[in-house]
């Protein structure tokens, strides 16, 4: 696992877009997975202003996302497709059609998310999947216990993770209790990931997933199962990794050619 440790967040963001802008430039077709939460907003600006500035092309891309709130229509405020919209979809050059956010009013979440399945199979899979962490060391909603294995379906959120959301909507109660989420089985396919982490909240959940052993109970854990994962952390949250010279140490080597 590659760890990048960036001065702040707005460097954070740049790099990780950086990532993202390589791919779809010598892949235009590229199979994008992102996700939401506050982590990869930066990262996103960015790649409104590659667009913009730089006419970073969207138009034959792809994309899944990762998760969605059970009960929220796609154009509630609060739900993911809404943020996704918001953040990123109505700021580039993608095609509606091509953006994937799971339903969160499937009548049949079941069906539903054996479709999800088959669609990123049928796009040819994943080339690289965004992520954050969530404070208890989720990703995407697979709360601890999830399984390794998990595929995408309904899930039922903890009580953290709704402490953690309520901050989005008027009153706790209002945060939903179910999520349709991919699995870390579906998210492990993906052929690179991409996790961005910042602030000091965070800190114990990332040293737990990159430095801890591999867990259900930190379904981000599972990220040391894969063959190309890109962590990029500011400072604040890699506070508590042990092995943060070592990492340092290895950036340095790499911008120096070593
Ligand atoms: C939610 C999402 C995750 C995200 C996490 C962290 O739980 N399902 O995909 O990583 O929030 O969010 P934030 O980046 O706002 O801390």
């Amino acid at each position: 696992m590659d760890v990048v440790i960036c001065r702040s967040y707005e460097e954070l963001s740049k790099a990780a877009a950086r990532v993202v802008a390589d791919l779809v430039t010598h892949k235009p077709n590229a199979v994008l997975g992102f996700a939401t939460g506050s982590s990869p907003v930066g990262l996103y600006k960015e790649l409104a202003r590659l667009h913009r500035e730089e006419g970073l092309d969207f138009s034959k891309v792809t994309t899944f996302n990762l998760d969605e709130y059970v009960g929220l229509p796609a154009d509630h405020p609060q739900s993911y497709r809404r943020f996704m919209n918001e953040h990123l979809f109505n700021h580039i050059n993608v095609t509606v059609q091509n953006t994937h956010v799971p339903s969160g009013t499937a009548t049949s979440p079941k069906a539903f998310c054996e479709g999800y399945e088959k669609q990123i199979r049928d796009a040819g899979g994943i080339d690289l999947q965004v992520l954050g962490i969530g404070s208890d060391g989720h990703i995407a909603f697979n709360e601890p216990g999830s399984s390794l294995g998990s595929r995408t379906r309904r899930v039922t959120l903890t009580e953290q993770t709704l402490d953690d959301n309520a901050r989005f909507f008027k009153k706790k109660s209002d945060v939903p209790r179910h999520a349709i989420s991919m699995g870390v089985g579906t998210i492990l396919e993906a052929r690179r990931l991409l996790m961005v982490v910042n602030g000091e909240s965070k800190a114990p959940a990332l040293a737990a997933a990159i430095e801890g052993p591999i867990t259900s109970m930190i379904t981000a854990s599972a990220l040391q199962l894969h063959p190309d994962a890109v962590v990029f952390v500011d400072d604040d949250a890699a506070a508590q990794l042990k092995m943060r010279d070592y990492y340092e140490w290895i950036q340095k080597q790499a911008k120096a050619g070593d």
